[in-house]
This record gives structure tokens, C-alpha cells and sequence, in this order.
């Protein structure tokens, strides 16, 4: 929960500060299972530290006095390359919750990813933010009731995409979270999943994806879900070339290169890495989007230039929520969206077309 004296958030001028700040309003519990990734947290580490293995050969003598930001993501018009990243238990950092970041996002001018593990439902998230682009991340159930209702409710609700997380048939294991028993407080539940069973002891979240999940879950699976559903297919978590070529095939809509903010398989590698052989393969029959690590505009200037059409923020996102409910959001998107402005002018480039793959090089080896 929050600490009762808010920060001034004009005065933290970072995500790093936003982190810092969160860290010291949070309980111990929700830091550490915000915070954690998986076994030794070395794919964790590696999203953010890859980034600086990519170098930046800006261009000069452009007129970049005014810069445009915008794009499209599936066609809708969006701010800035961001889009908000699905999370779980937002209320677990702030009583401003999933409607808190909505709005925040909506306010931005942003499309807000929410999570299947929202504390919030569907329902009020969208009644909070009328009009504003929103997509549903989709974790797929083995009671396919369950599943087609999420989607069904999904889509009664304005969401314009359904994001299916296809990198978590089981959940990695956050020691951490196993060694102090993570668990959600009293008042919060996985509002969303009918029948609710939030577990409330142990490693409660990896029992109950243990549980419930879909480890079964196949390409069939996509492809059913594709042709059951008029809304867009993303797929979240590839990290292969060959894996992206057959969404490709498979008609989804967009892919996110993610290894799930190295939450799941350790030893991943970093997603800015894995992302331009994802990138190539594709070749336009679909929309490329990243996450993970990114925590400077320079990280979506390398992104784009690698040839992502936007990033996802997780735990940006989450610090700036702890830290300061929704105005907290609002500061983590303003920074990085101040950064990448920035970056953008002293890069030479006035648009996110500019943005080519000629702006980054692998650092030579030191
Ligand atoms: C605390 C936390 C909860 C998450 N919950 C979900 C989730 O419910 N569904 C999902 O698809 N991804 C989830 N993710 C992964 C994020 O969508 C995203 O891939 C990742 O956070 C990006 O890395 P970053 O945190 O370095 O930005 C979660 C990540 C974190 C840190």
C-alpha cells in the first residue's frame, strides 16, 4: 500500500527514482513479487543490461524542432511507441488499482493491456475509461468455459485485442515469492476468474497457474481461438524466429517479443536481443512489439530502430503506480515519454519513421 505522505513526483526524475520511491511505500512482499524474476534472475538482469550492448549513431544537421511521437499500433492512433504491459494486482500497489493505470493511460493518449489477474473488473476498468483504446491480456484456462467467457466479456467491454500470453503453460519459479509466501492480502482477488479460488498460502500464485492454466495449451489452441473470436490475436512471449513465422502463418495480428520481464524460463535471452531475427522473419505479415528492461527513451529509440513498432512497460508502470497511485502512472509515462523526445532529436529524427535500422550497432567487444 501507499506511504501516507505522497512524493513529489516532479522531483523524481527517473523510473529508477519512481523505483526507489516505490520500493519505500510498498510492503516487502508486494516489492519482492513485483520486483522478482526467475531462479537466478539472470534473463531479469539481461533485459536491461542489453539495451547498453546496443549503441546509438545518431544522425546530425536535421531539423527536429518539433517531433512527432505518434503511431499506429493495429490501427489505432496512439501518443508515443508505449503501450502499458498486463500486470497482475494493481491494486496490491495502490487503492487506485487497474482504474488508477487505465486512466492514466487513457489520459496519455496510450492503449492500457489488461492483465487476467486484474484486481478489478472488467467491467469497472472499462466504465472508468469510456472511448479508450484497451486490450485484454488472455491467460488460456483448462475450463474452457472459463476461457470463452473472459473472451466474450473481453469484447463486451470495448477491448479492441486479445492478448494471449503463450509463455507461461506453468509459472517460473520466483524464490522469493516460495521462500516468504506470496500471497494476496485479504480484499484482493483475481476478481476476474469466475468461481474464484485466489489461494492464500504459500506460493499461492504458482499453485493456482499450476491449477488452472492451460499447460496443454498448442498452436490448435490459436487457431481456434482465432477463428472464435472477430477481435485481433497477439501473442505474448515469443522469442524465436521460426515461433513468430508460424503466428505469422497463423493470421495473429501482432506479436510481442517477451520473455515476461524475465519472470518465467531463466536464461532467456534478453528480449531487445532476440527481437530483430523475430523481426525479419515476419517481414510485415505482422506487427512486432517488445517488452522488457525498457527504462529510458533510448531503450524504445534502440527498440524501434530494431524494428519494433512500439514497447510495453511492466514494472515502470508498477513503481509509478506505488509511488504515486494515478498521477504516479502519468510521471512514469511523461518520463519516458520526455526521454524519448529527446532521444529522438539528438538521434536526428523529428518522427517514429525516422527511426531506421542504420541508428544502432552491436557495441564492439570490449
Ligand atoms: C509483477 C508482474 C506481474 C505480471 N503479470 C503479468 C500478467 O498477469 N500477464 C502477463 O501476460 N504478463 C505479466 N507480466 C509480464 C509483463 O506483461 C511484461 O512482459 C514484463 O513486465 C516486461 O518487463 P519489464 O517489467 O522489465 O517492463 C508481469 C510482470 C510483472 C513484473
Amino acid at each position: 500500500m501507499s506511504s501516507p505522505e505522497s512524493p513529489d513526483l516532479a522531483a523524481l526524475l527517473t523510473i529508477a527514482d519512481l523505483e526507489r520511491a516505490a520500493a519505500a511505500a510498498l510492503s516487502p512482499m508486494a516489492l519482492r513479487y513485483y520486483r522478482s524474476g526467475a531462479d537466478a534472475e539472470h534473463t531479469l538482469l539481461e533485459n536491461q543490461a542489453a539495451f547498453a550492448r546496443w549503441v546509438l549513431y545518431y544522425r546530425v544537421l536535421v531539423d527536429v524542432s518539433t517531433r512527432d511521437l505518434s503511431t499506429t499500433v493495429l490501427g489505432t492512433r496512439v501518443a508515443a511507441p508505449i503501450l502499458i504491459a498486463p500486470t497482475a494486482y494493481h491494486r496490491l500497489a495502490h487503492p487506485d488499482g487497474e482504474v488508477g493505470t487505465a486512466r492514466a493511460a487513457a489520459a496519455a493518449g496510450l492503449i492500457y493491456v489488461m492483465s487476467t489477474l486484474a484486481t478489478t473488473t472488467i467491467e469497472d476498468i472499462a466504465a472508468a475509461t469510456p472511448g479508450a483504446p484497451r486490450w485484454f491480456q488472455l491467460y488460456v484456462h483448462k475450463d474452457a468455459g472459463l476461457t470463452r467467457a473472459l473472451v466474450a466479456r473481453a469484447a463486451a467491454a470495448g477491448h479492441s485485442a486479445i492478448v494471449v500470453t503463450v509463455d507461461t503453460p506453468l509459472l517460473g519459479r520466483r524464490i522469493g515469492d516460495e521462500r516468504h509466501g506470496f500471497a494476496l492480502p485479504d480484499g484482493l482477488s483475481m476478481v476476474n476468474l469466475l468461481g474464484d479460488a485466489t489461494p492464500r498460502s504459500g506460493s499461492a500464485l504458482a499453485a493456482y497457474v499450476a491449477e488452472r492454466h492451460e499447460p496443454a495449451l498448442t498452436w490448435k489452441h490459436i487457431e481456434h481461438l482465432r477463428a472464435s473470436t472477430a477481435l485481433p490475436i497477439v501473442l505474448k512471449g515469443i522469442v524465436r524466429a521460426d515461433d513468430a513465422r508460424r503466428a505469422a502463418d497463423v493470421g495473429v495480428a501482432a506479436i510481442i517479443v517477451s520473455n515476461h520481464g524475465g519472470r518465467q524460463l531463466d536464461h532467456a535471452p534478453a528480449t531487445i536481443d532476440a527481437q530483430p531475427a523475430v523481426a525479419e522473419a515476419v517481414a510485415g505479415r505482422c506487427e512486432v512489439l517488445m517488452d522488457g528492461g525498457v527504462r529510458w527513451g533510448t531503450d524504445i529509440l534502440k527498440a524501434l530502430a530494431l524494428g519494433a513498432r512500439a514497447v510495453l512497460l511492466g514494472r515502470p508502470i508498477l513503481w509509478g503506480l506505488a509511488a504515486g497511485g494515478q498521477p504516479g502512472v502519468t510521471r512514469a509515462l511523461d518520463i519516458l515519454t520526455t526521454e524519448l523526445s529527446r532521444a529522438m532529436a539528438l538521434a536526428g529524427c523529428a518522427n517514429v519513421h525516422d527511426i531506421t535500422r542504420d541508428l544502432v550497432r552491436e557495441a564492439p567487444h570490449r
